[in-house]
């Protein structure tokens, strides 16, 4: 069969979760909940999860939480709905949506924010991110690899095994000015039915975390880099939004990279994400319990 381009999200949608079935969902909702806990002021239970994909953290948030989901896929979105009955699930884009309602926490994980093209977007999604918090919310982003550990040239091969499907996927790297651009083939086997080859090419934009903490009080939050977040390799960017009364206010020294961040509560059942595409420290081999993670 020849090769194949979808359109980023939406032919692989249907395969997603099983091309990540690496990830300890479970445990990155768990780290999540405890850096709400520790830095969240707002004392309500509502949680947006933009760029929310299939829903995968949403189904175990909603145990604790009123959840709300956002995805510019509508592919994503149909994979959330059949798992999230009864859940609200939004079509938007993170850089322009209004929901008319706001947050105590707002998330966008496994790096979709590298999507966006421009710092400029990067900022506009930042206050529209910013927009849906209550005063004490906080905002939990999971950005895309950092510039200098981003390393063109490289290869690398992750497989997954996830009954009825198998998937092999080969990546490479490259960069163009700030951004990557990273080219996957996948080869997914579907049990009884045969082998599909599907190419997609990632771009992604790289921008230092100094730089994402500057967007992020920019924007009005009050903004950390914790460099242990959820995947390895990519920390997470905390923010929050000046309790009532502080609103709006981006204090100068707020702006801060923490060095020794909270553990996450488990370290996730996948290969490290420091085996993701472009990243030197990645060795391609073939990962115990035919597992995987993915480039988002
Ligand atoms: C790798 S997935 C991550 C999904 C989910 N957060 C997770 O952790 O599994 C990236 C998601 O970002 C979405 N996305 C990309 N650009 C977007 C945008 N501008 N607005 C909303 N969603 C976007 C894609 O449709 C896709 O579902």
């Amino acid at each position: 069969m020849p090769a194949h381009r979808p359109r980023m999200f939406h032919e692989l949608a249907p395969y997603y979760d099983a091309l990540i079935a690496g990830k300890d969902t479970a445990a990155e909702c768990r780290s999540l909940e405890a850096l709400v806990g520790r830095y969240g002021r707002s004392p309500g239970r509502a949680w947006l999860d933009v760029a929310c994909g299939t829903g995968r953290h949403l189904a175990i948030l909603r145990r604790k939480f009123r959840v709300v989901g956002l995805d510019r896929s509508a592919e994503m979105l149909r994979v959330a709905r059949r798992r999230l009955p009864g859940v609200r699930l939004v079509r938007g884009d993170m850089r322009s949506f209004d929901l008319g309602e706001r947050f105590d926490v707002v998330s966008c994980l496994f790096s979709a924010i590298g999507h966006l093209a421009t710092e400029r977007e990067l900022l506009r999604t930042f206050r529209t991110l910013a927009s849906h918090l209550h005063p004490g919310g906080i905002l939990l982003v999971e950005p895309w690899i950092d510039p200098e550990q981003f390393h063109p040239g490289f290869v690398h091969l992750a497989t997954s095994r996830a009954p009825p499907l198998t998937v092999a996927r080969l990546s490479y790297s490259r960069t163009r000015g700030r951004r990557s651009k990273v080219e996957y083939h996948y080869l997914i086997g579907i049990a009884g039915r045969g082998i599909r080859h599907v190419t997609e090419t990632d771009v992604g934009l790289l921008v230092p975390r100094a730089r994402l903490l500057e967007m992020c009080a920019r924007a009005g939050l009050k903004a950390r880099f914790l460099r242990r977040g959820l995947t390895p390799g990519r920390g997470l960017l905390v923010g929050q939004k000046p309790a009532r009364g502080l609103r709006g206010r981006a204090k100068p020294g707020a702006r801060r990279i923490v060095r020794t961040p909270p553990r996450t509560a488990r370290r996730p059942r996948s290969r490290p994400m420091s085996e993701a595409p472009g990243r030197s420290s990645a060795r391609p081999r073939r990962f115990s319990g035919d597992r995987s993670d993915r480039r988002p």
